[in-house]
């Protein structure tokens, strides 16, 4: 006897592999897998945390007010326009919902958030995978696929795993060349952490174009990634749409009230982001001087390409995960890459001479 079909798609949605998060045997591991914050949250964040302990028994703010407030007055934005979720994870999700049905193509930069993927089959359309020629979003690979049954597009900016932003000027290139029905969805999840001139995160697009929504994430410079805590900007419409889908409570207490007050502890976010840029640059630095072709990332993570040679980064994994350090392989094929989440210095450190360890073959 057979039992109940699932809807198209849904099946074929694919698992998401996380960044492994422990090693048998060792108990402080070194995870530089999942593009967290190594100083995690800050001190008035932390401080709201603490004092919430008496109020487990009442239900979240359904109208999530204080953290919308939050947010717009941090980022000069319209609250009404904001739109937040467990994670931009779920946003993405929410947003395909509104939007996206069987018979319509998604256009995926290739290296856009994969769960953009995973949403897209879950909702029954084509994915339409458009390549990231040198590691960057290519303006010209998404329109030259865009067809009547176009429906959604998405880039991540910067990207994951390379950490390369697509400039202003692509950005507005990219907008003005879907149509009008077509949304387009800039995941800026690493946007905190640009200190490029030419970087446009979306911000202005969202807030003016019917047709745009940017997503951000409390997980990564926020340093609450355990909270699943991110937001929407979009137009009203947009937003409205997402409201009849969103479940009443889907951001918890405790979450609202501890981004309300990490989105306004500038200090922080100021702190996080100087360090970030300084120790990016000298882990670059350190990994041409071992020899690695480095993306020129724009990110709190680095991807490395190894050279031609015996060397590479399957390898280079497992020597890595033997010494207490995960790094993130990231499937690109020949298996000659890795990427690296910048920590505490100390950890960089450590990672670095276990990776000079294995380049001279001790
Ligand atoms: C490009 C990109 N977008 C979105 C996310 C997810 O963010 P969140 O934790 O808010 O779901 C990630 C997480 O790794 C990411 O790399």
């Amino acid at each position: 006897m057979t039992g109940p079909e699932t809807r198209p798609g849904v099946l074929l949605t694919p698992n998401y592999v996380a960044g492994k998060r422990e090693i048998d045997g060792v108990s402080e591991p070194i995870k530089l897998s999942s593009n967290e914050s190594p100083h995690g949250p800050g001190r008035r964040a932390l401080e709201v945390y603490a004092a919430l302990a008496t109020t487990l028994c009442r239900y979240p703010d359904r109208s999530q007010g204080e953290l919308r407030q939050a947010i717009a007055r941090a980022h000069a934005l319209p609250a009404s326009q904001l739109v937040l979720g467990n994670g931009s994870d779920e946003i993405i999700q929410m947003v395909m919902r509104a939007y996206v049905g069987p018979g319509d193509e998604v256009i995926l930069s290739a290296n856009c958030f994969a769960m953009c993927r995973t949403h897209a089959l879950g909702q029954g359309a084509t994915v339409v995978p458009a390549p990231e020629p040198r590691f960057r979003v290519s303006v010209d690979e998404i329109l030259r696929r865009v067809t009547p049954r176009t429906r959604f597009v998405a880039i991540a900016s910067p990207n994951n795993p390379f950490g390369t932003y697509l400039p202003a000027a692509q950005l507005h290139r990219l907008h003005a060349g879907l149509p009008q029905n077509v949304i387009l969805l800039v995941d800026a999840a690493y946007s905190e952490y640009v200190t490029d001139d030419d970087y446009d995160n979306g911000t202005q697009l969202a807030a003016t174009a019917p047709n745009v929504i940017m997503t951000r994430t409390l997980s990564k410079l926020y340093g609450l990634a355990a909270l699943r805590i991110g937001w929407g900007l979009a137009a009203t419409p947009i937003v409205q749409a997402i409201e009849h889908l969103r479940m009443p409570f889907n951001v918890n207490a405790i979450a609202q009230s501890v981004a309300a007050a990490a989105v306004l502890d500038f200090e922080h976010a100021q702190y996080v982001r100087q360090y970030n840029r300084r120790e990016r640059d000298r882990v670059s630095q350190a990994f041409r001087e071992l020899g690695f072709e480095v993306v020129p990332s724009s990110a709190n993570f680095v991807l490395i390409l190894f050279p031609d040679g015996p060397r590479n980064g399957d390898d280079a994994y497992r020597h890595l995960m033997a010494r207490g350090i995960i790094p993130r392989p990231v499937g690109l094929e020949p298996a000659n890459s890795l990427r690296f989440t910048i920590g505490l210095e100390s950890e960089n450190d450590a990672m670095l001479s276990a990776l000079r360890e294995y380049m001279s073959g001790a």
